[in-house]
């Protein structure tokens, strides 16, 4: 059933908190752990739908999961030693957890039914079935259309393949280099432009062998080494900045705001929203930067501030993918248009992120429009609201269209707030604590 929710507009908000751990680190922290030598301690680990979806499918792989004193517990197998599930394994709405999964189970000799919920099982799924493929997983799956639900047969002798990433994702990347830890040589992935490097840094940490070659003009060749051996390890998970984006977005644009978000993931190939907002005119300090676990952390003040319109360039659309939305909603705030290029990439998301966030513009009386793959907002320093938002099963629209209430000058109303369970389960909690307000 759908939970619809309305955000007003709000007083200042004030207070410190702390957002849950990054849910790209939570994946891979579960999926690394299972496939280690020993246990693997996780600290921090997000608890959320679509993580929760990736330690039961690890779990029925036969890495066992369990919470013990505050964190979370998993006995690895070691590379190759997982065993074939009795059931599908079911990701839920996690294009992250499936997509990681396949290049795991494409080391392994079974067959494996990989399903998910109805938004997930509209997403591509060809884009990680190609590389595989070609290492040797099989399929019935057409490769061009594939989506779930998708029936694999994996195999002990995968083949290494050096691959050229055809579209910026970090998902599609991990998949292979995960896949390439059972294959015998060297597995090699291109990305023309860096994403998110968090697999090949936690790699790395648990003791595989991995090179990372500088191609020019952003472009790097990750290398990770066959056969390898990963040794559990003790991991705390730094805090989601996607998620802080909400927290920081709403202070931004509600007059007098003053909050600091303790332990939020500073890594460079994830902070193009906070670069991109001290270019609008955003007071942001990081506070106590430090490393935690081989990624930099620190807490960021943030204060409410005067926007103005930008120009966001195509090369940093991977390092603040998932800030697109409630970006085109700040930027409605801003004084001036502000130009967000190179999309492409959010039309396959959990919906259709480029028409879902236009059509939620548009209902709160936003002008806003799209050119090829370029998102175009119409700042006008102050929205009017009063709109009813529709979700399309995204948390991120959901939660973004909700902080653009707090500072707009009528109650935004969104169809459905359900979905925001799968990243960011304590998100009107946390923002209620800060001084939101939602009925
Ligand atoms: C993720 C990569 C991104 C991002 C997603 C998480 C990851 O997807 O949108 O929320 O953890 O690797 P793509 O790799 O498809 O761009």
């Amino acid at each position: 059933m759908k939970q619809p929710l309305t955000a007003s507009p709000s007083a200042r908000l004030s207070g410190r908190i702390r957002v849950p751990g990054d849910k790209s680190i939570s994946h891979r922290a579960l999926i690394m752990g299972a496939l280690a030598t020993g246990t693997t301690r996780i600290a921090g680990l997000l608890e959320a739908e679509d993580v929760m979806a990736t330690a039961q499918a690890v779990a029925a792989l036969g890495a066992e999961v369990e919470r013990s004193n505050g964190a979370v517990a998993v006995k690895g197998q070691g590379v190759g030693g997982l065993r074939a599930p009795s059931a599908p394994l079911d990701f839920g709405n996690s294009g992250t957890g499936s997509r990681l999964m396949l290049g795991v189970v494409a080391g392994h000799d079974m067959q494996v039914e990989f399903t998910g919920d109805a938004s997930l099982r509209r997403r591509p799924m060809g884009r990680v079935l190609a590389p595989l493929a070609a290492m040797g997983l099989q399929t019935d799956a057409d490769e061009d259309h594939a989506t779930l639900p998708l029936v694999v047969r994996g195999t002990c002798d995968l083949l290494p393949i050096v691959y050229d990433l055809p579209v910026p994702s970090a998902q599609v990347k991990s998949a292979v280099l995960l896949a390439g830890l059972h294959a015998p040589g060297r597995t090699t992935v291109v990305e023309p432009v860096a994403v998110r490097d968090h697999t090949e840094r936690m790699l790395i940490y648990f003791g595989a062998e991995i090179s990372v070659e500088d191609r020019g003009a952003g472009a790097r060749a990750v290398t990770v080494c066959g056969d390898a051996e990963l040794h559990g390890a003790s991991i705390a998970v730094p805090g989601d900045p996607s998620s802080a984006a909400f927290m920081i977005a709403a202070s931004l644009i509600s007059p007098g705001s003053d909050i600091v978000v303790e332990n939020v993931l500073l890594n460079p190939t994830r902070s193009g929203f906070i670069q991109t907002l001290r270019e609008m005119g955003a007071r942001i300090e990081v506070l106590d930067r430090r490393d935690e676990g081989g990624e930099p952390v620190g807490d960021l003040r943030v204060r409410a501030s005067a926007l103005k319109g930008v120009r966001v360039p195509p090369e940093r659309a991977p390092a603040m993918i998932d800030e697109y939305p409630v970006l085109a909603c700040l930027a409605a705030f801003a004084e001036g248009e502000t130009r967000m290029e190179g999309l492409a990439e959010l039309k396959v998301k959990e919906s259709d992120r480029l028409a879902a966030t236009v059509a939620g513009l548009a209902a709160c009386g936003v002008s806003a429009r799209i050119e090829g793959d370029d998102l175009i907002v119409a700042g006008r320093g102050e929205v009017k609201g009063g709109g009813l938002v529709e979700t399309h099963m995204d948390h991120r629209i959901a939660m973004a269209f909700l902080t653009l209430g707090l500072g707009a000058r009528a109650p935004v109303t969104v169809d459905d707030t359900s979905m925001i369970a799968t990243s960011f389960p304590d998100f009107t909690k946390l923002m209620t604590k800060l001084g939101a307000q939602f009925a």
